[in-house]
C-alpha cells in the first residue's frame, strides 16, 4: 500500500529567524542560534519547520523585501550555514521548507537598481506606469498598499511603480519571461541544495489585470479583508503554478508547496490545489474564527469538505507573524465580538485583554488543531503561550505597517517580539551571554516565566501541553480518518471522532460531563477527570 506523503498529517514549526535564537550575540536571531536549537525542535515533536525568508535584504519588512535570491542575510549566517542546518535538521528527522518571495523584489535587488537607472528592459520586470492628471502628478491607478497610502510611488524621472506593499517592495511583471526563467531557476537551486519545499508568499498577488483598472471603494487594506481586487487572485496565476509542479515533480522524493492565499473562500483556495498545480496552501478561517463551537464546527466542516473534494489535506493555523498571537485574540473574544485578527489591531487597544483567559482558551486550541486531519502549522512562541506584546514603545517599531498606515495601526511587531529561552541573561537566552548588542525588539520582563526553561520544569505548562499533544498526536490521530464524524454534545461544545479517538472542547460557561466508559489521554488542563471546565478540551479513548 502506497504511504501518504509526509506533508499530508505533518506538524509543521514556523520560524521566524529573526527572532527565534541568536547566536553570535548580536541581538538578531540567525542560523547558528537555530542549529542549536534544532534539539529543542525536534524534542517537541514537530515533523518540520518553515523558515521565514532567510536572504540578504534591507529588513524593510523582515526579510519579505529580498534583495537576492540565491544567498544568505549575512546577518543570519551564510550559505554554508544553511547546508548544514539543512541537513542537521534531516538528521533530526525534521524537514526543511522555506519561503520563497514571487511577488515582488526588495528595491535593492539589482533588476530593481537596473530600473531605476533606466537600462534598456529593465523597467518591464515591473510595473512602472505614467501618472495621471496634469503633470502625471497623480498615481495611475487608486489602489492601496496592503501596508497603507497609495500602492505607487514616483520616481525621479516622474514615471510611477506599483507596489502593493510597502516601497521598498516593488511588484514584478509576472507576465515577463525572464521573470518567470529566473524563479524556475531560484526554485531549483534550492531543492537542489537539499530544501523538502517552499512556502509561497502573497502566493495569490503574481499576476495583475494588465490594463490595471482603478479597484473602485474597497474595505481598508488588510490581509484578511480580500474581495474582488484586480491584483487579486486572477486566473492567469495558475499556470505559474502548474509550472512550478513540473519543477517540484523532477525531485525524487518530490518536494511540496504551500501557498500562502488570502482569498475570498475555501472555493477559491481549491483552485490552487489542483493536481497539477501546488500541494497545500493555508486554510485561514481557523485563524479567523471567534472562540465559539458553532463558528468553529462549520469553519472545521468547511475546510476538510474542500480539502477532500481537490485532494488535498486540509491545513490549520492559529497564528503565524502576521496575524495576533493567539492568546490576545481569545483574550478578547467575547461572546457578541467576533475575533478580527486584522491588521488593524488599533481597534482593539481600548479593550483590556484578559490573558489568563486567551491563554486557557489558546490551550483548548491546541489540542482542537492538533486533533484535526491535515497539516497543522505551529507559530514559534505559541508553543509557550506568548501572547502579543501590544505596548512597545513607538521609536522600537519596526514593521512598515506603523509608518506607511500613518501610525494608525502599530502593525505585526507585537506578534515578532525574541523568543524566551531561559530566565538567565538580560535577553533571557535569545543572545548567549556576553551579547554586543540588546534583542531587536525588547522583550517584557515577565517572560522569563514563560521561558522554555521555567516551563519544562512546570509540568502543567503550555509546553509540556505540546509536547504531550505533540507526541499522542503520532499516536491516535496521524493515522486516523481524514474524515470527522461529529457527535451529539450539549449546546456550545464540540465533540468528534477520528478513528477510536476523541476530542471534546467545551466553549460554554458551565461543565460539562464527560462520557462514561472513555479514558482522558490529553487535557487542556490539570486535574480533568469526569468533567470538562469551561474554555476546556480533552482527548478521549475507549476505556
Ligand atoms: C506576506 C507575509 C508578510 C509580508 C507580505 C509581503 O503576507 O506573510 O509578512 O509582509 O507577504 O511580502
Amino acid at each position: 500500500m502506497a504511504t501518504a506523503p509526509w506533508w499530508e498529517n505533518a506538524v509543521v514549526y514556523q520560524v521566524y529567524p529573526r527572532s527565534f535564537c541568536d547566536g553570535n550575540g548580536d541581538g538578531t536571531g540567525d542560523l547558528a542560534g537555530l542549529l542549536a536549537r534544532l534539539p529543542y525542535l525536534a524534542g517537541l515533536g514537530v515533523d518540520a519547520i518553515w523558515i521565514c525568508p532567510w536572504y540578504p535584504s534591507p529588513m524593510a519588512d523582515g526579510g519579505y523585501d529580498v534583495a537576492d535570491y540565491l544567498d544568505i542575510e549575512p546577518a543570519y549566517g551564510t550559505l554554508h550555514d544553511a547546508d548544514e542546518l539543512s541537513a542537521a535538521a534531516h538528521d533530526c528527522g525534521l524537514r526543511v521548507l522555506i519561503d520563497i518571495v514571487p511577488n515582488h523584489t526588495s528595491s535593492r535587488h539589482n533588476w530593481f537598481a537596473a530600473a531605476l537607472r533606466d537600462e534598456a528592459g529593465a523597467r518591464d520586470r515591473y510595473w512602472f506606469r505614467a501618472g495621471r492628471g496634469p503633470g502625471g502628478d497623480a498615481p495611475p491607478n487608486d489602489w492601496a498598499s496592503m501596508f497603507g497610502g497609495s500602492a505607487w510611488t514616483r520616481v525621479e524621472d516622474g514615471l510611477w511603480y506599483l507596489h502593493l506593499f510597502a516601497p521598498d517592495q516593488p511588484d514584478l511583471n509576472w507576465q515577463h519571461p525572464q521573470v518567470r526563467s529566473e524563479f524556475e531557476r531560484i526554485l531549483r537551486f534550492w531543492f537542489d541544495r537539499g530544501v523538502d519545499g517552499f512556502r509561497i508568499d502573497v502566493a495569490h498577488g503574481l499576476e495583475k489585470d494588465p490594463e490595471l483598472p482603478d479597484a473602485g471603494p474597497r474595505p481598508a487594506a488588510g490581509l484578511l479583508s480580500i474581495t474582488a481586487h484586480p491584483a487579486w487572485d486572477r486566473d492567469a496565476v495558475h499556470e505559474i503554478y502548474r509550472a512550478w509542479r513540473r519543477v517540484a515533480d523532477e525531485y525524487t522524493p518530490g518536494r511540496v508547496f504551500v501557498a500562502e492565499c488570502w482569498v475570498a473562500d475555501n472555493r477559491r483556495l481549491a483552485r490552487y490545489l489542483r493536481p497539477d498545480e501546488l500541494h497545500t496552501a493555508f486554510q485561514f478561517d481557523l485563524l479567523k474564527a471567534p472562540w465559539r463551537a458553532a463558528e468553529l464546527r462549520a469553519v472545521i466542516d468547511d475546510a476538510v469538505a474542500q480539502a477532500q473534494a481537490v485532494g488535498a489535506p486540509p491545513t490549520w493555523v492559529l497564528s503565524n507573524h502576521d496575524t495576533t498571537r493567539v492568546v490576545t485574540r481569545y483574550a478578547r473574544s467575547q461572546p457578541d465580538h467576533p475575533v478580527e485578527p486584522h491588521w488593524e489591531r488599533a481597534r482593539w487597544a481600548a479593550e483590556r485583554a484578559d490573558l489568563d483567559l486567551g491563554r486557557r482558551r489558546a490551550r483548548a486550541a491546541a489540542l482542537l488543531q492538533l486533533a484535526l486531519p491535515g497539516t497543522a502549522y505551529v507559530y514559534q512562541g505559541d508553543e509557550l503561550g506568548l501572547e502579543e506584546i501590544e505596548n512597545l514603545p513607538d521609536n522600537a517599531r519596526q514593521d512598515p505597517t506603523w509608518r506607511q498606515s500613518g501610525h494608525a495601526d502599530v502593525g505585526r511587531d507585537g506578534c515578532r517580539i525574541p523568543l524566551p529561552w531561559s530566565a538567565e541573561h538580560a535577553s533571557f537566552g535569545f543572545s548567549p551571554r556576553g551579547a554586543t548588542a540588546p534583542p531587536w525588539l525588547p522583550q517584557p520582563a515577565h517572560w522569563a516565566a514563560l521561558s522554555v526553561a521555567a516551563q519544562t520544569e512546570d509540568p502543567h505548562s503550555v509546553l509540556a501541553l505540546y509536547r504531550a499533544a505533540l507526541a499522542l498526536r503520532r499516536i491516535y490521530w496521524a493515522g486516523a480518518s481524514g474524515a470527522i464524524e461529529w457527535l451529539e454534545t450539549p449546546s456550545d461544545t464540540l465533540a468528534f471522532r477520528r478513528g477510536a479517538a476523541q476530542c471534546l472542547v467545551n466553549f460554554a460557561p458551565d461543565s460539562i460531563d464527560i462520557p462514561r466508559g472513555f479514558r482522558v489521554v490529553a487535557a487542556s488542563q490539570p486535574d480533568v477527570d469526569r468533567t470538562l471546565p469551561t474554555d476546556a478540551a480533552v482527548w478521549l479513548t475507549p476505556r
